[in-house]
C-alpha cells in the first residue's frame, strides 16, 4: 500500500518518462515514412515496457555527474573486488566505477530500452570488467558482491522484497543508496556533501536505534 506521497513520487516518474519517450519519438515525424513507421514501433516496443518499469519500479534518471566522486568514495571498492548497479540504466555507473577503481562492475536493468542502449555503451566504451545484465535486480544473486549502489523510489526502498533484497547480501557488503533511506535500518554512513543524501549500509544491516521515551521521531 502506498502512501499519498509515494503515489504522487509514482505519478511524476510516469509522465517523466513518457515525457523522455516523446522526445525519442519526435524526429519519427519528421522522417520519411520508409523510417518513420520502424521508428514508432521501436518507440513502442522499447517505450512501453519503459513506462511499465517506471510506473511498478523507478525511472530512468541517470545519476547526475557532480555526484560520481562521492558515490565512488562511499563504495569504498577496489581493484578485483565486485561492485553492482541494482537498476543500471544505461549503464553510467557501471562504466564510471570500473574506470575509476578498477573494480569487476555488473549492472541489472529491467528496461529492455535502456538494457540495450548500455550494451551498445558498453560495447563502445567498456571492458572486460564491464557487463550489463536484462532483469529484475530482487531476482539476482547478488551474495557475491563486495559494493552495490541503488538509485530507487521512496516506494521501492519500503518494499518486503527490497528488505528481503537487503538481508541477502554478504556480510560487510556496502549498500549506497541515493536519497531514499531504507525504512528501519540505520545507515553506517550518511553523506550530505551534495544537492541530495547519500546513505550506506554496511551489512548486516543494524536496525532503526528506537528511543523509547520519543518512539514517534523513529524512521
Ligand atoms: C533512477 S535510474 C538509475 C540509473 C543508474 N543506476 C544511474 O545511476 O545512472 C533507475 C533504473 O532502475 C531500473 N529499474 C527499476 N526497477 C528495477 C528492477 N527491479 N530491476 C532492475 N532494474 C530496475 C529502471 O529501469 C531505471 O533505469
Amino acid at each position: 500500500m502506498l502512501t499519498p506521497e509515494q503515489e504522487g513520487e509514482r505519478r511524476r516518474n510516469l509522465l517523466l518518462t513518457l515525457v523522455m519517450i516523446g522526445l525519442l519519438m519526435t524526429p519519427a515525424w519528421f522522417s520519411p515514412t520508409w523510417l518513420r513507421v520502424p521508428w514508432m514501433v521501436a518507440g513502442l516496443v522499447f517505450g512501453l515496457p519503459a513506462a511499465w518499469v517506471s510506473w511498478r519500479h523507478t525511472p530512468w534518471l541517470p545519476t547526475p555527474s557532480e555526484d560520481l566522486p562521492r558515490i565512488v568514495r562511499l563504495l569504498d571498492v577496489r581493484p578485483g573486488q565486485r561492485f553492482c548497479d541494482l537498476g543500471a540504466g544505461e549503464g553510467r555507473m557501471v562504466l564510471h566505477v570500473a574506470a575509476v577503481t578498477g573494480a569487476d562492475a555488473t549492472g541489472i536493468e529491467l528496461s529492455p530500452f535502456h538494457w540495450l542502449v548500455g550494451r551498445l555503451r558498453l560495447l563502445l566504451q567498456g571492458n572486460e570488467r564491464t557487463h550489463l545484465v536484462l532483469g529484475d535486480f530482487h531476482r539476482a544473486d547478488l551474495s557475491g558482491y563486495d559494493a552495490l549502489y541503488l538509485w530507487g523510489t521512496s516506494a521501492i526502498v519500503a518494499t518486503p522484497d527490497f528488505l528481503a533484497l537487503v538481508h541477502r547480501l554478504r556480510p560487510g557488503a556496502r549498500l549506497v543508496c541515493h536519497h531514499h533511506p531504507i525504512p528501519g535500518l540505520e545507515p553506517d554512513v550518511v553523506d550530505v556533501d551534495g544537492r541530495r543524501p547519500i546513505r550506506v549500509y554496511v551489512m548486516p544491516p543494524s536496525p532503526v536505534v528506537t528511543d523509547p521515551l520519543h518512539p514517534e521521531e523513529d524512521g
